[in-house]
């Protein structure tokens, strides 16, 4: 099969994945194998191709917002048949023993593997991943490309949205409008839950209104018209955490997002700590995923993605990198179907 591999981390601009052909995978136990149609491009492939994350193994294909068709089934598979569409996201497994694993919060398992890192993912016409943490996407209504970027991005604002323990008639803070506060948004209209958005580019707020909040801009240049039940933190900007709990209401939740931030000072314990609480979004499971394709019809999505063609990975990689992509989210075509 045809597959991108990165065999050494570099600049992005000197394009280090190389176009190869490597050996078709099959499944083992447990394991299905998809036909890839599309893999969504994300930020974290730019951070393992760049060395910003260490190499796990080299080669590696990269890529996990993988939706494609089943066409191989391993031995004591009973969730996928031959035909079945499909994804598979950043969680390809975990241990399965632990106390974290055996309590559903697989999230904090140590032993995690990650798809497109510590295993092969996306870029390729081939993938087997494991049947149990493969996600069916037969009832989902949506094209390929849409459901791309709902496996990285959706799945992990799904997962930030619920740390909020937001509830229908709240109003909910969201600061910064990349794509994943796109969707936690969407989820938030279709519970009755309003949304206030304090970003500060122009294509942003307008993005935020246009998807329906009930206030979008730079909180920095205009105040904010109410106080909020919960907020979430998405860009990796500790300087923001103060403000932010100052902007809660007391018994108020403040997430964050981020996997690593500038350093937070609050001075203020009292005032703007004191009554709230701060919680962090660590991993994706398995819950958050199956729970946010069981409502995924019911979102009023409108998922503004660039569709590259397979050739073109590292084109559309630069250009994610660089913020220059014409749509939200970029989506690499492998099969048409
Ligand atoms: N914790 C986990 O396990 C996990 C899993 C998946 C993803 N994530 C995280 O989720 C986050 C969301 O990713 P994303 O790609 O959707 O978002 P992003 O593009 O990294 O950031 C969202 C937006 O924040 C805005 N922003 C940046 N600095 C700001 C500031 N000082 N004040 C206000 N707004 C600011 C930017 O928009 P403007 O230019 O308009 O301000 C940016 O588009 C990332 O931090 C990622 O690491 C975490
Ligand atoms: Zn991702
Ligand atoms: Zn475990």
């Amino acid at each position: 099969m045809k597959a991108w591999i990165l065999e050494k981390q570099g600049r992005i601009e000197e394009r280090p994945l190389k176009l190869v052909e490597v050996p078709t995978p099959h499944p083992r136990d447990g394991e299905v194998r998809l036909r890839i149609l599309v893999c969504g491009v994300c930020r974290t492939d730019n951070h393992i191709a760049e060395g910003d994350l260490p190499l796990r193994r080299s080669s590696v294909i990269l890529g996990h917002e993988i939706v494609g068709i089943v066409d191989e089934v391993g031995k004591n598979v009973e969730r996928f048949r031959v035909g079945d569409k499909a994804g598979m996201y950043w969680l390809h497994s975990a241990c399965g023993e632990c106390k974290y694993c055996l309590s559903q919060r697989e999230n904090y398992c140590s032993q995690i593997k990650c798809t497109g890192w510590d295993v092969d993912g996306g870029y390729a016409e081939y993938v087997t991943v494991p049947a149990e943490y493969a996600l069916p996407l037969n009832a989902v209504q949506l094209e390929p490309a849409e459901i791309a970027p709902l496996l990285c991005p959706g799945i992990a604002g799904y997962a930030a949205f619920k740390l909020t323990g937001a509830q229908e008639g709240d109003r909910l803070g969201l600061y910064g409008f990349g794509p994943t506060a796109y969707y936690v948004l969407k989820v938030a209209q279709s519970m009755g839950i309003e949304t206030y958005v304090n970003t500060r580019s122009a294509k942003n707020i307008e993005g935020a209104k246009r998807a329906g909040a009930s206030w979008a801009a730079n909180a920095a240049k205009e105040r904010m018209p109410h106080k909020l039940d919960a907020a979430i933190l998405f860009p990796p900007a500790g300087n923001l955490v103060e403000p932010m709990l100052s902007q809660l209401e007391k018994g108020g939740t403040l997430v964050m997002a981020p996997v690593s931030a500038s350093p937070i000072v609050i001075e203020n314990y009292s005032e703007n700590l004191w009554g709230r609480d701060i919680r962090t979004l660590y991993n994706l499971k398995r819950s958050d995923a199956e729970e946010l394709l069981e409502i995924v019809n019911r979102l009023d999505l409108e998922v503004g993605t660039s569709l590259f063609p397979f050739e073109e990975l590292q084109d559309a990689l630069i250009l994610t990198r660089r913020g220059e992509l014409e749509q939200p989210n970029a989506v690499i075509k492998v099969a048409d179907r």
